[in-house]
Protein backbone atom coordinates (compact mmCIF):
# COMPACT_ATOMS: atom_id res chain seq x y z
CA UNK A 1 0.00 0.00 0.00
CA UNK A 2 1.41 3.20 -0.94
CA UNK A 3 0.55 6.93 0.93
CA UNK A 4 -1.18 8.05 -2.06
CA UNK A 5 -1.37 8.54 -5.62
CA UNK A 6 2.24 9.89 -6.22
CA UNK A 7 4.05 7.41 -4.15
CA UNK A 8 1.95 4.77 -6.37
CA UNK A 9 2.77 6.20 -9.51
CA UNK A 10 6.99 6.37 -8.33
CA UNK A 11 7.17 2.95 -7.32
CA UNK A 12 5.39 1.94 -10.25
CA UNK A 13 8.17 3.83 -12.65
CA UNK A 14 10.52 2.33 -10.46
CA UNK A 15 9.13 -2.05 -10.90
CA UNK A 16 9.21 -0.61 -14.80
CA UNK A 17 12.24 1.07 -14.92
CA UNK A 18 13.93 -1.98 -13.13
CA UNK A 19 12.65 -4.50 -15.42
CA UNK A 20 13.56 -2.51 -18.65
CA UNK A 21 17.45 -2.06 -17.41
CA UNK A 22 17.42 -5.47 -16.89
CA UNK A 23 15.81 -6.05 -19.90
CA UNK A 24 16.42 -3.48 -22.61
CA UNK A 25 14.07 -5.38 -24.99
CA UNK A 26 11.57 -6.12 -22.71
CA UNK A 27 7.60 -6.92 -24.12
CA UNK A 28 5.35 -4.51 -21.94
CA UNK A 29 1.47 -4.79 -21.96
CA UNK A 30 -0.25 -1.25 -21.47
CA UNK A 31 -3.30 0.07 -19.97
CA UNK A 32 -5.06 3.35 -20.15
CA UNK A 33 -7.39 5.87 -17.89
CA UNK A 34 -6.75 7.91 -15.48
CA UNK A 35 -4.41 5.79 -13.32
CA UNK A 36 -1.51 4.80 -14.92
CA UNK A 37 -1.00 8.16 -16.26
CA UNK A 38 1.44 9.59 -13.03
CA UNK A 39 3.31 6.23 -13.94
CA UNK A 40 3.47 7.06 -17.53
CA UNK A 41 4.60 11.08 -16.77
CA UNK A 42 7.45 9.37 -14.08
CA UNK A 43 8.75 7.33 -17.15
CA UNK A 44 8.97 9.90 -19.13
CA UNK A 45 10.70 11.63 -16.37
CA UNK A 46 13.43 9.31 -16.44
CA UNK A 47 13.59 8.91 -19.94
CA UNK A 48 14.52 12.67 -20.06
CA UNK A 49 17.13 12.29 -17.18
CA UNK A 50 18.65 9.58 -19.28
CA UNK A 51 17.87 6.51 -16.41
CA UNK A 52 16.11 4.32 -19.13
CA UNK A 53 15.69 3.87 -22.73
CA UNK A 54 12.46 2.73 -24.61
CA UNK A 55 14.27 2.25 -27.48
CA UNK A 56 14.02 -1.45 -27.71
CA UNK A 57 10.58 -1.79 -25.78
CA UNK A 58 7.89 -3.46 -27.46
CA UNK A 59 4.66 -2.07 -26.73
CA UNK A 60 1.12 -3.59 -26.69
CA UNK A 61 -2.06 -2.07 -25.60
CA UNK A 62 -4.12 -4.00 -23.61
CA UNK A 63 -7.42 -2.22 -25.75
CA UNK A 64 -9.21 0.20 -27.92
CA UNK A 65 -13.00 1.19 -28.09
CA UNK A 66 -15.33 0.44 -30.99
CA UNK A 67 -16.09 1.48 -33.34
CA UNK A 68 -13.34 4.88 -33.44
CA UNK A 69 -10.80 5.91 -35.47
CA UNK A 70 -7.04 6.78 -34.27
CA UNK A 71 -7.60 10.48 -34.71
CA UNK A 72 -10.49 10.58 -32.57
CA UNK A 73 -9.17 12.32 -29.83
CA UNK A 74 -11.13 10.01 -27.16
CA UNK A 75 -9.23 6.78 -28.93
CA UNK A 76 -7.07 5.63 -26.82
CA UNK A 77 -4.36 5.25 -29.74
CA UNK A 78 -4.53 9.31 -29.43
CA UNK A 79 -4.36 8.95 -25.84
CA UNK A 80 -1.37 6.71 -26.27
CA UNK A 81 0.37 8.78 -28.56
CA UNK A 82 0.15 11.76 -26.48
CA UNK A 83 0.73 11.00 -23.24
CA UNK A 84 3.34 7.69 -23.38
CA UNK A 85 4.56 6.84 -26.99
CA UNK A 86 5.73 9.97 -28.42
CA UNK A 87 7.08 11.89 -25.01
CA UNK A 88 9.09 8.25 -24.57
CA UNK A 89 10.09 8.13 -27.69
CA UNK A 90 9.21 4.75 -28.55
CA UNK A 91 9.52 3.75 -32.36
CA UNK A 92 6.08 4.07 -34.01
CA UNK A 93 6.45 0.09 -34.98
CA UNK A 94 7.18 -1.16 -32.21
CA UNK A 95 3.97 0.35 -30.23
CA UNK A 96 0.45 -2.01 -30.58
CA UNK A 97 -3.06 -0.98 -29.91
CA UNK A 98 -5.98 -3.07 -31.13
CA UNK A 99 -7.65 -1.30 -34.49
CA UNK A 100 -10.38 0.19 -33.16
CA UNK A 101 -11.98 0.22 -36.91
CA UNK A 102 -11.03 -2.69 -38.72
CA UNK A 103 -12.56 -4.12 -41.61
CA UNK A 104 -12.94 -7.66 -40.11
CA UNK A 105 -12.75 -7.46 -36.66
CA UNK A 106 -12.37 -11.35 -36.02
CA UNK A 107 -8.98 -11.32 -38.25
CA UNK A 108 -7.91 -8.25 -36.50
CA UNK A 109 -7.91 -9.55 -33.26
CA UNK A 110 -6.68 -12.80 -34.37
CA UNK A 111 -3.82 -10.99 -35.69
CA UNK A 112 -3.39 -9.03 -32.60
CA UNK A 113 -2.64 -12.04 -30.74
CA UNK A 114 -0.52 -13.21 -33.19
CA UNK A 115 1.64 -9.91 -33.08
CA UNK A 116 1.78 -10.61 -29.17
CA UNK A 117 2.90 -14.41 -29.88
CA UNK A 118 5.62 -13.41 -32.28
CA UNK A 119 6.97 -10.90 -30.06
CA UNK A 120 7.94 -13.66 -28.06
CA UNK A 121 4.66 -13.33 -24.95
CA UNK A 122 4.20 -10.29 -23.04
CA UNK A 123 7.21 -9.77 -20.26
CA UNK A 124 5.27 -7.02 -18.12
CA UNK A 125 1.59 -6.67 -18.17
CA UNK A 126 0.40 -3.18 -16.60
CA UNK A 127 -3.25 -2.95 -15.46
CA UNK A 128 -5.63 -0.67 -13.99
CA UNK A 129 -8.86 -1.91 -12.68
CA UNK A 130 -12.88 -0.88 -13.42
CA UNK A 131 -14.79 -0.08 -10.81
CA UNK A 132 -16.65 -3.52 -11.55
CA UNK A 133 -13.54 -5.47 -11.24
CA UNK A 134 -12.97 -5.72 -15.06
CA UNK A 135 -9.31 -5.84 -16.30
CA UNK A 136 -8.86 -4.51 -19.97
CA UNK A 137 -12.40 -4.61 -20.89
CA UNK A 138 -13.01 -7.87 -19.56
CA UNK A 139 -16.32 -7.36 -17.84
CA UNK A 140 -17.98 -9.28 -15.38
CA UNK A 141 -20.50 -12.01 -16.53
CA UNK A 142 -21.15 -15.93 -16.73
CA UNK A 143 -17.90 -16.65 -18.91
CA UNK A 144 -14.90 -14.81 -19.95
CA UNK A 145 -13.32 -14.84 -23.24
CA UNK A 146 -9.22 -16.25 -23.67
CA UNK A 147 -8.24 -13.85 -26.30
CA UNK A 148 -8.45 -10.55 -28.25
CA UNK A 149 -12.30 -10.00 -29.28
CA UNK A 150 -14.60 -7.43 -29.19
CA UNK A 151 -17.10 -6.93 -26.16
CA UNK A 152 -20.14 -4.87 -25.05
CA UNK A 153 -19.83 -2.44 -22.44
CA UNK A 154 -21.53 -3.01 -19.28
CA UNK A 155 -23.77 -0.02 -18.69
CA UNK A 156 -21.67 0.60 -14.90
CA UNK A 157 -18.49 0.85 -17.37
CA UNK A 158 -20.07 3.11 -19.78
CA UNK A 159 -21.43 5.60 -16.95
CA UNK A 160 -17.82 5.48 -15.68
CA UNK A 161 -15.76 6.13 -19.04
CA UNK A 162 -18.64 9.00 -19.36
CA UNK A 163 -16.60 11.74 -17.55
CA UNK A 164 -13.94 11.54 -20.62
CA UNK A 165 -16.42 11.88 -22.98
CA UNK A 166 -19.03 15.66 -23.75
CA UNK A 167 -22.16 13.70 -23.77
CA UNK A 168 -23.28 9.90 -22.04
CA UNK A 169 -24.14 9.70 -25.48
CA UNK A 170 -21.21 9.72 -27.10
CA UNK A 171 -19.02 7.02 -25.23
CA UNK A 172 -18.22 3.94 -27.36
CA UNK A 173 -20.56 0.62 -26.41
CA UNK A 174 -17.95 -1.30 -28.20
CA UNK A 175 -14.44 -2.05 -27.80
CA UNK A 176 -11.56 -4.69 -28.67
CA UNK A 177 -9.73 -6.39 -25.83
CA UNK A 178 -6.81 -8.73 -24.89
CA UNK A 179 -8.89 -11.66 -23.20
CA UNK A 180 -8.20 -12.89 -19.61
CA UNK A 181 -5.84 -15.58 -21.36
CA UNK A 182 -3.19 -13.12 -22.92
CA UNK A 183 -3.14 -11.15 -19.84
CA UNK A 184 -3.19 -14.07 -17.88
CA UNK A 185 -0.30 -15.59 -20.27
CA UNK A 186 1.83 -12.03 -19.54
CA UNK A 187 5.37 -13.31 -17.32
CA UNK A 188 4.32 -10.47 -14.70
CA UNK A 189 1.45 -8.38 -13.59
CA UNK A 190 1.98 -5.12 -12.43
CA UNK A 191 -1.42 -3.90 -10.87
CA UNK A 192 -2.42 -0.29 -9.82
CA UNK A 193 -5.62 1.17 -8.65
CA UNK A 194 -6.34 4.52 -6.60
CA UNK A 195 -8.59 5.94 -4.79
CA UNK A 196 -11.93 5.55 -2.94
CA UNK A 197 -14.02 4.21 -6.23
CA UNK A 198 -11.84 1.38 -6.70
CA UNK A 199 -11.80 -0.11 -2.78
CA UNK A 200 -14.69 -2.90 -3.28
CA UNK A 201 -13.04 -3.82 -6.86
CA UNK A 202 -9.72 -4.50 -5.05
CA UNK A 203 -11.09 -6.31 -1.91
CA UNK A 204 -13.11 -8.46 -4.32
CA UNK A 205 -9.97 -9.04 -6.10
CA UNK A 206 -7.36 -9.66 -3.34
CA UNK A 207 -9.56 -11.42 -0.87
CA UNK A 208 -12.28 -12.86 -2.67
CA UNK A 209 -12.77 -16.80 -4.42
CA UNK A 210 -11.94 -16.87 -7.91
CA UNK A 211 -14.71 -15.80 -9.96
CA UNK A 212 -15.63 -14.51 -13.37
CA UNK A 213 -18.22 -12.06 -11.96
CA UNK A 214 -14.57 -9.93 -10.76
CA UNK A 215 -12.38 -10.83 -13.91
CA UNK A 216 -9.73 -8.88 -11.94
CA UNK A 217 -9.71 -11.98 -8.72
CA UNK A 218 -8.71 -14.86 -11.57
CA UNK A 219 -4.89 -13.19 -11.16
CA UNK A 220 -4.81 -14.66 -7.83
CA UNK A 221 -4.12 -18.13 -9.95
CA UNK A 222 -1.25 -15.93 -11.66
CA UNK A 223 2.59 -16.70 -10.45
CA UNK A 224 3.76 -13.20 -10.40
CA UNK A 225 1.77 -10.20 -9.67
CA UNK A 226 2.15 -6.96 -8.09
CA UNK A 227 -0.78 -4.79 -6.54
CA UNK A 228 0.01 -1.67 -5.84
CA UNK A 229 -3.00 0.80 -4.56
CA UNK A 230 -3.05 4.00 -2.91
CA UNK A 231 -4.74 4.24 1.18
CA UNK A 232 -7.80 5.24 -0.57
CA UNK A 233 -8.25 2.04 -2.65
CA UNK A 234 -7.22 0.23 0.41
CA UNK A 235 -9.96 0.78 2.65
CA UNK A 236 -11.68 -1.85 2.45
CA UNK A 237 -8.81 -4.47 2.71
CA UNK A 238 -7.88 -3.98 6.50
C1 LIG B 1 -11.18 1.41 -18.70
C2 LIG B 1 -10.01 0.63 -19.30
C3 LIG B 1 -9.29 -0.19 -18.26
C4 LIG B 1 -9.01 0.66 -17.04
C5 LIG B 1 -10.31 1.14 -16.44
C6 LIG B 1 -10.13 1.97 -15.20
O1 LIG B 1 -12.36 0.69 -18.67
N1 LIG B 1 -10.41 -0.22 -20.38
O2 LIG B 1 -8.11 -0.72 -18.83
O3 LIG B 1 -8.26 -0.05 -16.12
O4 LIG B 1 -10.98 1.92 -17.41
O5 LIG B 1 -9.86 3.29 -15.55
P1 LIG B 1 -9.38 4.41 -14.57
O6 LIG B 1 -7.93 4.14 -14.33
O7 LIG B 1 -9.59 5.69 -15.31
O8 LIG B 1 -10.18 4.31 -13.34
Amino acid sequence: MLRDYQSLSEQAAALVGDRIRRNPATVLGLATGSTPLGLYRELVKMVRRGVIDFGEVVTFNLDEYYPIAKENPQSYYYYMQRHFWEPAAIPPERAHIPDGNPDDVRASCRDYELKIYRAGGIDLQILGIGVNGHIGFNEPGEELMAKTHLVSLSGETIAANSRFFEKAADVPRMAITMGLGTIMKAREILLLAAGPDKGTAIRETVKGGLSTRVPASLLQAHPRVTVMVDREAARYLR
